[in-house]
């Protein structure tokens, strides 16, 4: 069996080398990115010198402990980088992520960085978007009816909960609806489908964001652009 912890580390490794002194860095959320963030820590302790904008607030708190300096969109409108985690890749390398419930706040950082890094161990390679459930962020009023209105998209749709079962509530103070499509054979049309429900906040899909994945295979990584192998 694949020791998953030591691709995710060689992923997050292998990452470091697109990160260059004086960049504003996104912080992904998630085991994967926190590889990522401890390594980069370590580099930061021996005088290399980067802002970061972290996606979540753990992430926030795992990059002080590791003594990254961060920064927010009041003081930067773009990033250089951003290193993030998924919860599966496409060839395309279009994502499904959200599965720590951080989607809304790791796209509007991807959606403001330059170079998308995502990082991953071998099993988040998959030729088709869809059997991890995408997330979808909801307001927590109505939930219900834009929980039907996926369904009639063709998704089994499921309420998060927490393990105190209780809805989860994002960091925005919203719900997130887990919904399992299988297969999406046109991620695209399914964005354009998603935006159009009232009460769709953000959704996990994320199309075209990507520029590079290095995906951890074995003792190796594979770097990999929407082209192909890098
Ligand atoms: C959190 C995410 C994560 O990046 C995704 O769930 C992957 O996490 P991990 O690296 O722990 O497998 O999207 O919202």
């Amino acid at each position: 069996m694949p020791d998953y912890e030591k691709e995710k580390e060689l992923a997050a490794r292998e990452s470091l080398k697109y990160i260059q002194p004086g960049m504003t860095v996104g912080l992904g959320s998630g085991s994967t990115a926190a590889h990522f963030i401890r390594l980069l820590g370590e580099k930061v302790r021996n005088g290399f010198r980067i802002e970061g904008i972290p996606t979540s607030v753990r992430t926030s708190v795992l990059a002080r402990e590791h003594g990254i300096p961060l920064t927010d969109f009041s003081q930067r409108n773009r990033l250089d980088v951003t290193v993030d985690g998924a919860d599966e890749i496409d060839r395309a390398l279009n994502l499904i992520k959200g599965g720590g419930g951080a989607l809304l706040r790791e796209k509007i950082v991807a959606t403001a960085t330059d170079f998308l890094i995502i990082v991953a161990d071998s099993r988040k390679s998959v030729d088709n978007l869809g059997a991890f459930p995408l997330p979808v962020e909801v307001i927590p009023f109505g939930w219900e009816l834009v929980g039907e209105q996926i369904r009639d998209l063709g998704a089994v749709v499921k309420l998060r909960m927490t393990a105190t079962s209780q809805p989860f509530v994002t960091a925005q103070k919203n719900h997130i609806l887990d919904c399992r499509f299988e297969e999406i054979a046109d991620p695209e049309r399914l964005c354009e489908s998603l935006r159009r429900i009232t009460g769709v906040v953000e959704h996990g899909l994320f199309v075209g964001l990507t520029d590079l994945a290095i995906v951890g295979r074995g003792d190796k990584t594979e770097s990999l652009t929407a082209e192909g192998v890098a």
